[in-house]
């Protein structure tokens, strides 16, 4: 499925990819949930969880492009397509909050969008500096 995780989304540092598939796991329950139209307070929970891992994720990221010296111009580039990806699922789950909205398939096809892009264009910079570094 479009959700499914893909060899093609390693970046080939071990420690990020394993976050990135267990993000993808995490779409692909939220998306589970979705479909069998569960509880609403089951998924406004895991909508909090998924919020947490990802905050931690990105946490994760951005001390580990510090700690091999990314240059500061990728650096604050990546980290605020961090901030705007963590505004607008905040914002998501505020319109849930108090209006009530019912997740929909199109929530998953937002995150799963972001999160290939994001691999794909921004976090393989990471690798790319460490490959050009080395030589
Ligand atoms: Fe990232």
């Amino acid at each position: 499925m479009f959700y499914d995780w893909k060899d093609e989304y390693l970046i080939g540092i071990a420690s990020i990819d394993h976050q990135h598939q267990k993000l993808f796991m995490m779409v692909k329950v939220l998306h589970g949930y979705i479909e069998s139209g569960d509880t609403a307070l089951v998924m406004k929970n895991f909508l909090k969880e998924l919020i947490t891992y990802t905050e931690t994720h990105f946490s994760d990221e951005e001390k580990y492009m510090k700690e091999i010296g990314l240059p500061e111009n990728l650096y604050q580039q990546h980290a605020a397509e961090h901030i705007d990806l963590m505004n607008q699922v905040k914002a998501i789950k505020t319109d849930y909050d108090s209006a009530h909205k019912v997740f929909t398939p199109k929530l998953i096809n937002f995150l799963v969008d972001w999160l290939r892009n994001h691999i794909v264009h921004t976090d393989t910079k990471i690798s790319q500096f460490l490959s050009k570094r080395t030589g």
